[in-house]
């Protein structure tokens, strides 16, 4: 950074100048006029400098301290000499002159620095963010490829496992296997099943339909849904209480995609709670929206968590996959509503599915 004197340091090296010129003026015999031309002139120099250091202000009280102070040599000179001291009383205004000239035209400099440095600035700033932007489309290119990859990839495993299960499960029904034979065929089988539902997961993620939107009753898909889910909340002797409103109308979406977006919902709700408790599932309007809701009265989600239950892969259960939400979220997205999680005021959770209300299917890009 440039060095700069001290104000009180500048203010003072300004009248030190002015005062010592002054003072060479009274002490130089009026015989050596040269002498005082030179002296006259030298005024100029002090009052540059407060010109461009303090403004236009500055070089005019510089102008004004020259003449105040060089007064008592033009009142001793103008008995003896009138016209050389009403010359150097003139000088007056041209020094004034010259305070406001050199002042403007340094605060007009400092001004276009100023501007220069602050657009310096933004085009660093920008200069960054673009660089920051290329990076992170380089990382999104990158991650696409993988991601084509891993869904290729996924979609190849599909096969080699459906035979491997079928090749079990024929064993499993024409031999008369000894017990811990039929055990490690039923490990396959179930595992199999495993890593199927987890390809099928991830195959949604990666590769999303479009929804193929019908005009649906949504009763239906949550009846549907409610029915596919009874075995699993019977297990932990959970009720499923349906509460529909009566003024639900039928809604433009794809039932199929919303069949799935409200297993993952129930499913995840049902894990939760414990035995014997309730999932409420309600739908009705609300506010020109569509609103769907599960509610359970589970253990809840840590807060450090709550960030990250829609984010791919995470999960907090042994054999979860931590792609249900995630493609939940995703498939309600491409519906343009939203998908939110509350805690209960009680116990639990409560996930939202806010919808538009559409009656007719959207015209698609
Ligand atoms: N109703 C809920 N109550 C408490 N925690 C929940 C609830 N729903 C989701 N979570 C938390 O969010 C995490 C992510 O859920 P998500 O459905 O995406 O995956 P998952 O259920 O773990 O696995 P998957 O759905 O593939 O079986 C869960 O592991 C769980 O910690
Ligand atoms: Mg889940």
């Amino acid at each position: 950074m440039k060095y700069q004197r001290p104000v009180g340091g500048r203010v003072a090296a300004v009248v030190a100048g002015i005062l010592a010129i002054s003072g060479q003026h009274l002490l130089t015999p009026l015989s050596l006029l040269h002498w005082h031309n030179v002296f006259q002139h030298l005024y100029y120099l002090p009052i540059v400098y407060a010109g461009l250091t303090f403004g236009w202000r500055g070089g005019v009280a510089a102008a004004v301290l020259a003449g105040l102070s060089n007064a008592p040599h033009n009142f001793l000179s103008i008995g003896a000499m009138p016209g050389y001291a009403i010359d150097q009383i003139l000088d007056v205004p041209l020094f004034c002159a010259a305070g406001i000239l050199t002042g403007v035209l340094a605060e007009r400099g400092r001004k276009q620095r100023a501007d220069l440095e602050r657009t310096t600035a933004r085009l660093t700033e920008v200069y960054q963010k673009l660089q920051d932007n290329f990076e992170r489309m380089k990382r999104a290119e990158r991650l696409f490829a993988l991601g084509q990859l891993s869904a290729g990839l996924a979609h190849e495993l599909r096969n080699p496992l459906a035979s491997i299960a079928g090749a079990a499960g024929i064993l499993q029904r024409d031999l008369r296997l000894e017990h811990r034979d039929a055990e490690c065929l039923g490990i396959i089988t179930k595992e199999c099943q495993r890593l199927n539902g987890l390809l099928t997961h991830f195959l949604d993620f990666a590769r999303p339909r479009a929804p193929k939107y019908q005009t649906t009753d949504l009763r239906v898909v949550i009846d549907s849904v409610v029915e596919l889910t009874t075995h699993a909340a019977g297990e932990k002797a959970i009720r499923l209480r349906p509460e529909i409103s009566p003024q639900l109308a039928p809604v433009a979406c794809d039932p199929e995609l919303l069949t799935q977006v409200l297993l993952n919902l129930i499913i995840n709700a049902i894990q939760a709670t414990p035995d014997g408790g309730e999932v409420l599932v309600s739908a009705g309007p609300r506010n020109d929206r569509l609103l769907i809701q599960v509610r359970d009265e589970g253990w809840g989600i840590a807060a450090a968590d709550r960030d990250r239950i829609f984010d791919p892969f995470f999960t907090t259960k042994e054999n979860g996959t931590g792609l249900g939400l995630s493609v939940a979220h995703q498939i309600v997205e491409q519906h343009g509503g939203m998908l939110t999680a509350a805690e209960n005021s009680g116990k639990g959770m409560t996930f939202s599915v806010s919808l538009p209300l559409r009656h007719e299917r959207p015209h698609e890009a």
